[in-house]
C-alpha cells in the first residue's frame, strides 16, 4: 500500500506512545505518514475520554476535516479510549468514519486501513492484543530525539468510581522486565538522555516473570525495575503516574541511591477528605497519603511531588472541600492540576447525582488554583540562586522562537535561546522566579 496517512494524538502519554508505535507499524507496512491532515489518504485520531470535553473533541475535529477536504475526503478512523468504549456507534454517530480502532489494536492498524481503503464501510476492532505483539518502538521512530516515554504497565485495574479509563484500556497488564531493559539501553545507545517510564500506575509493576531484574533487590517490582533501569546508566530517569495506595518507600531509597533517578514524583490525591476518598474507592485515606508524603520529604534529595485534584465530585460539601485546600496547602506541592468532576457514562460514580453546580464547581476551582498559585511562586522563588540541569527537549508548541526545557525535578525553565542546543543538558542559575517557570542563565551545556 502506498497509501498516506495522518495520525493526531489526544490525551495522555499512553497515547502519544500508542501513535508512535501505530507508525512503526504502519511505515513497516509500506504507508507513508504526513505531518499535516491536508492531503492525507487516511486521517486517524487517537483519542482521550477521561472527561466530556477531551472525549467530544474527536468530534469537532472530524466536523473540521470534513469541511477542510469537501469533495476530497479522506478515509477517517478514530483509535483509542473513545473507539474503545463507543465502539460501532460511532459509525451511527459520525457518517465519515470507517474505521474504529480499539486500544489494543495498535498493532493491527495497516490491515484494517487496508480494508477501509478497499471499501469496507465500517471497519470495527475492539480485540486485545495479540500475544505476540511487541511494545518495541525503534529510536529512530521517536516523536522526540532526546526524551523518550517507554510503557511499563497498560490499563488499570483500580476502578476509582469517577473513572473511565479502566474500561477503555482494560486490566493491567505489565511488560516483561528484559524487554523493558533492552529499550532502555537501544534509547542510551541511541543518544536518548531521558525516558519516562510510564503507565496508568507504574508503582503496581508485576511482570510475570523475574528476568531482566534477579539482579536488582528492591521491596516491589517496581522498586526492583527503578534500580535495574537506573543501573543501565541512561541519564535521566522519570516516571508516572504513581497510585498513592501502592507506592512503597522503597522507591525513595531507590532515588536517594541513583542520582540518575529525577527527583519528582506524581502522586495524585484526587481529594484531601477521606469521607470522598471513600466514595472515589481510591484505597486511600488522606493520614495514608500523608505518610508517603512524609517518606518523600525525608529524602536527602529534594524531591518534588505534583499531584491532581477533581473538585465538585458528587456530594463534595463546603467541608470537604476544605479539608481539600488544607491538604494542598500542608503538602506544598510543585505542580498542581486541578479538574472539575466530569461525569462519565458506565462508571459507578454516574449512578450519584452530579449535585455540585458548575457554579460552585468553577468557584472551588478558583480558590484552589489560588492556594496553589501562591504556594508555588515561594517554591520556585526558593530557586532563585540554585544551580539547576536543564534538558532542551523540543521546539515550544507555542513560539517557533522558543524551546521546551525541563529539570530533572520537573520544571520548566527558560533562559535566551541560542544559548544551548536541543539535546544538550545545561547548568542553569535560576536568576528570577515567575508563577509557573524559572528564568536563569546558562553557566555550561553539554
Ligand atoms: N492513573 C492516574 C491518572 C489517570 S487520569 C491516577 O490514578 O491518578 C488523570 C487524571 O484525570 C486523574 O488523576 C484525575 O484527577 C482526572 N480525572 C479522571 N477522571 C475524571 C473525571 N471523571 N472527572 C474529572 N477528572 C477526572
Ligand atoms: Fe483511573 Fe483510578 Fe485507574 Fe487512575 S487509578 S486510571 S484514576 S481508575
Ligand atoms: Fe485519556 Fe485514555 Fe489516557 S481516557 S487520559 S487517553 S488512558
Amino acid at each position: 500500500m502506498s497509501a498516506s496517512v495522518y495520525v493526531e494524538t489526544f490525551g495522555c502519554q499512553m497515547n502519544v506512545a500508542d501513535s508512535e508505535r501505530a507508525g512503526v507499524r504502519l511505515r513497516a507496512a509500506g504507508f507513508d505518514l504526513t505531518k499535516t491532515p491536508d492531503n492525507a489518504d487516511v486521517v486517524i485520531f487517537n483519542t482521550c475520554s477521561v472527561r466530556e470535553r477531551a472525549a467530544h473533541k474527536v468530534f469537532t475535529r472530524i466536523g473540521e476535516i470534513r469541511r477542510m477536504r469537501l469533495g476530497n475526503e479522506p478515509a477517517m478512523g478514530v483509535m483509542g479510549c473513545v473507539a474503545q468504549l463507543e465502539g460501532a456507534a460511532l459509525f451511527d454517530n459520525s457518517p465519515s468514519v470507517n474505521l474504529v480502532v480499539g486500544t489494543r489494536a495498535t498493532d493491527r492498524l495497516p490491515q484494517l486501513i487496508e480494508r477501509a481503503l478497499k471499501g469496507e464501510p465500517r471497519v470495527l476492532d475492539l480485540d486485545e492484543r495479540a500475544e505476540t505483539d511487541k511494545w518495541d518502538i525503534p529510536a529512530t521512530a521517536r516523536t522526540s530525539k532526546y526524551v523518550a516515554f517507554v510503557p511499563i504497565i497498560e490499563g488499570c485495574n483500580k476502578f476509582c468510581t469517577y473513572c473511565i479509563v479502566p474500561y477503555s484500556r482494560g486490566r493491567e497488564k505489565s511488560r516483561a522486565a528484559f524487554e523493558i531493559l533492552d529499550e532502555v539501553n537501544a534509547l542510551r545507545d541511541h543518544g536518548y538522555r531521558e525516558i519516562h517510564l510510564i503507565g496508568q500506575n507504574v508503582n503496581s509493576y508485576r511482570p510475570k516473570t523475574d528476568a531482566g531484574l534477579d539482579l536488582f533487590r528492591g521491596a516491589t517490582p517496581f522498586c526492583r525495575l527503578l534500580r535495574a533501569v537506573a543501573a543501565t546508566g541512561i541519564e535521566r530517569i522519570k516516571f508516572t503516574t504513581s497510585f498513592p495506595r501502592d507506592f512503597h518507600p522503597d522507591i525513595v531509597a531507590a532515588i536517594n541511591e541513583y542520582e540518575n533517578l529525577c527527583n519528582w514524583i506524581h502522586l495524585p490525591v484526587q481529594s484531601g477528605s477521606d469521607r470522598i476518598l471513600r466514595q472515589m474507592r481510591r484505597g486511600h485515606t488522606v493520614s495514608d497519603y500523608l505518610r508517603r508524603v512524609e517518606a518523600i520529604k525525608n529524602s536527602q534529595r529534594q524531591i518534588a511531588i505534583t499531584s491532581d485534584i477533581i473538585v465538585g465530585f458528587p456530594d463534595e460539601t463546603a467541608a470537604d472541600f476544605s479539608a481539600t485546600m488544607k491538604l494542598v496547602s500542608d503538602v506544598n506541592y510543585h505542580g498542581l492540576y486541578i479538574f472539575k468532576y466530569s461525569e462519565r457514562p458506565g462508571t459507578p460514580a454516574a449512578k450519584l447525582d452530579d449535585n455540585v453546580t458548575r457554579g460552585e464547581k468553577a468557584e472551588r476551582f478558583m480558590k484552589l488554583e489560588e492556594i496553589q498559585r501562591k504556594n508555588q511562586e515561594q517554591i520556585y522563588q526558593s530557586f532563585v540562586g540554585r544551580e539547576i540541569k536543564v534538558l532542551s527537549e523540543r521546539a515550544s508548541s507555542k513560539s517557533d522562537e522558543d524551546i521546551t526545557r525541563h529539570s530533572t525535578c520537573h520544571k520548566v525553565i527558560n533562559f535566551p535561546r541560542r544559548s544551548i542546543d536541543l539535546g544538550q543538558v545545561a547548568t542553569i542559575r535560576v536568576t528570577d522566579a515567575k508563577p509557573i517557570s524559572h528564568y536563569g542563565e546558562v553557566l555550561a551545556a553539554a
